[in-house]
C-alpha cells in the first residue's frame, strides 16, 4: 500500500521553523505526490519531525533516496575498525561493532563529540549535504537532545549593512578546524591527506523557497581574503547571532522518531547525556549534488 497525498499532515511546532509530519508510513514506498508534499514541507519548515516510524536501515535508505543520492559515510576511508552499518548509514550511536558502549578513550567516541558543536553536515566536503535523516533506535532516559537553528531566520535578522558585507564571501571548511576546537587531533596520514579545506559560500539562496541563509558550521575556520583573526572573530560573532534561543528548536527524542533536516538552511548539534546508556541513532544523508562554489571560483 502506498500513501496518498491527502493523508499527509504538516503542522508547524516552533515559532520560526520545524514541522511535525503525520499521516505517512516511511516503511512503505511513497507515491510522487507524497514525496512532493514532504519536499514542499521541508522547503518551508527546514526541519521535519516524524513520530512512531519503526524503520529498518533498508527502509530508511529507500525513503531517503526519494530525495536524491545518498552520501557514503566518512569512515569509507578509515580502515582501523569494522563498521556496524551499511556504507550509506552514518553511525551516530555510542556503540562499537559488538553493540557495546564505546570505551571512554575510543577514538570514535572522541571524534563524535564534535557533533556537539553547531554544524551543517558534510560542509567539509566539496559537495555538502542537502538533507539528513536521523532515526532514533535507542535513546537515553534523559539528555541527548538534538538542537536545530534556523539560518534563514538568522540571515533575516542581520542588519542590511552586515548582509551586504557578507554576500559573496567564501569560507573554508575542514573537520580539522572543528575537531581542533575540542582538542581532537588524532588523525592518520591517510585522513590528513583528505582533509584539505574546501570552499563554501557564506550566504546561500535556497532553491526551493528563494530564502537566503547564513551557511555556517563549526568546520568553517577561514574566510578568503580576510586575515585569520578577523575571519575567526566574524565566524564566532555570526555563530552566536545565529544560535540565539529564538532561532533554536530542541528535539527531545523518542524511539521511532525520524527527523529530516535541510543542511542548506539549518545548523544542528547534539547535547550531552549519560554515555553509560545506549543512544543508537542512524543517519542517512542526501548529497546536495553540486558544490556551493563553482569550479571556476574554487581555486
Ligand atoms: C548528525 C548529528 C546530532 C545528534 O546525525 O549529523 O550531528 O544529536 N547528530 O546525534
Ligand atoms: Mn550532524
Amino acid at each position: 500500500m502506498s500513501t496518498s497525498v491527502t493523508d499527509v499532515k504538516v503542522r508547524q511546532i516552533h515559532d520560526v521553523f520545524v514541522a511535525e509530519v503525520s499521516g505517512v508510513d516511511l516503511r512503505q514506498p511513497l507515491d510522487p505526490d507524497t514525496v512532493a508534499a514532504i519536499e514542499d514541507a521541508i522547503n518551508r519548515h527546514a526541519v521535519l519531525v516524524f513520530h512512531d516510524q519503526a524503520i529498518t536501515d533498508e527502509q530508511q535508505m529507500a525513503f531517503s533516496r526519494n530525495f536524491g543520492e545518498l552520501e557514503t559515510t566518512v569512515r569509507a576511508y578509515r580502515k582501523d575498525f569494522t563498521p556496524r552499518l551499511d556504507l550509506h548509514m552514518a553511525d551516530i550511536s555510542n556503540l562499537n561493532e559488538k553493540n557495546e558502549v564505546l570505551a571512554k578513550d575510543d577514538r570514535r567516541r572522541l571524534n563524535a563529540l564534535g557533533n556537539r558543536l553547531w554544524h551543517s553536515d558534510s560542509s567539509f566536503k566539496r559537495i555538502p549535504a542537502r538533507f539528513s535523516l536521523l532515526s532514533a533506535r535507542a535513546v537515553p532516559d534523559e539528555g541527548g537532545e538534538t538542537e536545530f537553528a534556523d539560518m534563514r531566520a538568522a540571515w533575516d535578522a542581520l542588519p542590511p549593512k552586515m548582509q551586504r558585507q557578507l554576500e559573496g564571501l567564501i569560507a573554508e571548511h575542514t573537520q580539522l578546524f572543528s575537531r581542533a576546537k575540542i582538542g581532537f587531533t588524532d588523525w592518520s596520514e591517510d585522513e590528513l591527506a583528505k582533509m584539505a579545506p574546501v570552499p563554501q559560500v557564506l550566504v546561500r539562496t535556497h532553491p526551493g523557497s528563494g530564502r537566503k541563509s547564513l551557511f555556517l558550521s563549526s568546520h568553517a575556520g577561514r574566510i578568503r581574503g580576510m586575515e585569520e583573526p578577523e575571519a575567526r572573530m566574524l565566524l564566532l560573532d555570526l555563530m552566536e547571532h545565529a544560535t540565539q534561543r529564538a532561532f533554536v528548536y530542541t528535539h527531545r527524542w523518542r524511539v521511532g522518531d525520524l527527523v529530516m533536516w535541510d543542511n542548506r538552511s539549518t545548523m544542528h548539534r547534539a547535547r550531552l547525556y549519560d554515555e553509560a546508556q545506549v543512544r543508537d541513532m542512524r543517519r542517512t544523508t542526501v548529497s546536495d549534488g553540486r558544490p556551493t562554489v563553482p569550479d571556476e571560483l574554487a581555486a
